[in-house]
Formats: structure tokens, sequence, C-alpha cells
């Protein structure tokens, strides 16, 4: 199996995969700047539309991961538009808008879309969790400081690489492809 191109320029993201991927003995390597951006409001649309251009413009194996953050009293925003979100308002503008509310409840969401030898396999991943009313620990990226998974006191910005892929939306998501992509052809639409 040649090495699968993660198509991202963030390298938090990147180890977090490459963290998994080794426990799958699959080899990736990091694609930066290829991901061409579909305007869409659904990650899975968003993920096999970006990984079917990149692998027709590179031909070779593709991974295209994307995620959100849907926090339940702000009806799910910032959902797909957590990138924009993070850039424009950052973590203390979320916190500011979550400001005096109880229901902390939110889950980031993940969608990967693989394509490899002319197959394209999908999953998704779901961490759910609470909202901080401060920003707590310098690892990880954009709202890691802020959110709390459920079954553990520490933030993920607080956790290491490996601590945070046992719970993760994106870790569940790459290990379900992974099995998907070993276990192969079930589930798969081919070109
Ligand atoms: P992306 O489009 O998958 O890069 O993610 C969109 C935005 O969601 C990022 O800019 C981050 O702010 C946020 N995000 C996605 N995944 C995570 C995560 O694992 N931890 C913290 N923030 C995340």
């Amino acid at each position: 199996m040649p090495k699968i191109c993660v198509v991202t320029s963030n390298t938090h993201k990147f180890d977090e995969i490459s963290d998994v991927s080794r426990e799958y003995g699959v080899e990736v390597e990091m694609c930066p700047g290829l991901k061409l951006e579909i305007q869409s409001d659904n990650l899975e649309d968003i993920v096999l539309k970006s990984a079917l251009l990149a692998y027709l413009y590179l031909n070779k194996p593709i991974l295209v991961e994307d995620a959100g953050l849907f926090i339940n009293a702000l009806n799910g925003f910032p959902g797909p538009y957590s990138s924009y979100v993070y850039k424009t308002l950052g973590v203390n503008g979320i916190l500011k808008l979550m400001d005096g509310v109880t229901n902390r409840r939110a889950c980031f969401k993940s969608a990967v879309a693989l394509v490899v030898n002319n197959r394209v396999l999908s999953a998704q991943g779901e961490v759910c969790g609470v909202i901080t009313t401060y920003p707590r620990g310098q690892g990880g990226f954009g709202f890691d400081p802020i959110f709390i998974p459920d079954g553990e006191s520490r933030t993920f910005a607080e956790m290491s690489v490996s601590e945070k892929n046992k719970h993760s939306h994106r870790a569940k998501a790459i290990r379900k492809i992974f099995e998907l992509l070993l276990n192969v052809n079930h589930n798969a639409t081919y070109l």
C-alpha cells in the first residue's frame, strides 16, 4: 500500500492522524496546501468532494478530514463554520457567547474521506462533552482549551496526542476508515 497523502496544513491534525495510523501500520504523509474548500454545511459532503478533487489532481491515495464543534445551547453553532468562527471570534468569542449559559454540552464531529485505488471510503466520528468557562492547557489546537470530553476532567489542550486520541472525534473517524480500508471492500463506492 503506497503512502496515504493527508491533505492538511494543520500539523496538530496530522500528528493525531499519524498516531492512529501507526496502530494500523498504515503510512501517511502530510500534503499541505492542496485542500480545495467546498462550500457546504455538511462535513461529509465537504470531505468527499475535496478528496475526489485532490485524487484527480494528484492520482495517489488521498485522505481528507474535516471537523467542527457543535454547541447545544447555540443550536449546533459553529458546526461546519468552525474554522471561520475560530479565525474571527476565537476561543474567547465562544466563551463570551456562552457567558451565563448553564447548558454547556457540545460535541466535536469529524468526517473523513479516503480515496485509494479508485475506491472511495468515508467515516464519521463524534465526541461529546462540555465547554469550560475559561481556557485551560497549552497543547492541541483550535477549541481544545475549552473542551472537556465526557469521562475526563481535563481539556483536550491538557492531554498528549495519544490521550486526546483515546476520546477524539477525529481518532474515532480515522480508526473506522482504516478498519474499512484493511477489511476492505464493504461499504466502498467505486469510481
Ligand atoms: P477543520 O476545518 O477540520 O480544520 O476544522 C475547523 C475548525 O474546527 C478548526 O479551525 C478548529 O478551530 C476546530 N476544530 C476541529 N477539530 C478540532 C479539534 O480536534 N480540536 C479543537 N478544535 C478543532
